[in-house]
């Protein structure tokens, strides 16, 4: 049986990802990033790949996909070939603090929700900017705070192993890191979000009938597995009004 250490080795298993904010963030770097027919973009943490495949589908792009967990590169591969995009997507499994791509390669690259699950993020983001090429758009989607201080036990929890150790920043943070990173003309929109809209966006980006297989995965393995059961209590406690405090940011700078 596997040890399932945080929330998203349990999203890998039973093929389940998502970014905060949904489509709308998406839609969001779609526009600020100018992707559209013949761009090359770069998805990094991809998770199951439906933005990958939304992209190539819907704009006509060239897309590749890489998550540091192969499970969800298994889900991603498997939706490219029931969406019939396989011909312009290609996942990889890869770390995003050392991608396995040459400089200078995408028009695009585009993170949701993943930076802050990286200790690391400056090394991330020098990695986003460094296979972008120039006058090219890095943009990321990132949980961030929106109103502080931050409760400390809220902090502590986000950054435990339910959560891979997560860690959002305010949006001079973010913005600090695409600073550092060399990105220039940096746009920020920040938004709140609340758990009614978190949820509608679930059943937007699955649809009923995925959402279904995905419960009917979960409930066969919160029965297999104690890991699980123990995760599933903890995420249970988070406490409900987080996302008075946390929002998200959209950030988009130019190489
Ligand atoms: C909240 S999910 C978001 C997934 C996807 N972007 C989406 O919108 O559905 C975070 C994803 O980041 C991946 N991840 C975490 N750390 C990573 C790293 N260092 N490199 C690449 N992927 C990573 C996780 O495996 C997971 O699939």
């Amino acid at each position: 049986m596997e040890d399932y250490k945080s929330i998203f080795d349990i999203q890998a298993e039973v093929g389940l990802t998502k970014q905060i904010g949904g489509l709308k963030a998406t839609e969001e770097l779609v526009e600020l990033c100018h992707i559209g027919r013949g761009k090359y973009v770069l998805d990094v943490g991809c998770g199951v790949g439906l933005t990958a495949c939304y992209l190539a589908k819907t704009y006509g792009c060239r897309v590749g996909g890489v998550d540091i967990r192969k499970k969800m590169i298994d889900w991603s591969n498997e939706r490219a070939r029931r969406e019939g995009v396989e011909d312009r997507v290609e996942f990889r499994v890869s770390d995003a603090q050392d991608l396995p791509f040459e400089d200078d390669l995408f028009d695009v690259v585009i993170c949701e929700s993943v930076v802050a699950l990286v200790q690391d993020k400056q090394r991330v983001l020098n990695e986003l900017a460094r296979v972008t090429k120039p006058e090219g758009y890095v943009g990321l989607n990132e949980s961030t705070w929106i109103k502080t201080p931050v409760p400390t036990e809220w902090v502590e929890l986000l950054a435990s192993d339910l959560s891979d150790r997560g860690q959002p920043l305010t949006s001079d943070g973010w913005v600090g890191l695409l600073e550092g990173a060399g990105l220039r003309d940096i746009v920020t929109r920040i938004h709140e979000t609340n758990a009614r809209s978190e949820s509608s966006n679930f059943l937007k980006r699955y649809g009923w009938g995925e959402l279904l297989r995905i419960l009917s995965r979960s409930l066969s393995l919160y029965f297999r597995s104690p890991a699980y059961r123990n995760i599933a209590k903890e995420a249970a406690s988070v406490p409900k009004n987080l996302l008075e405090y946390m929002g998200y940011g959209i950030y988009v700078g130019r190489k």
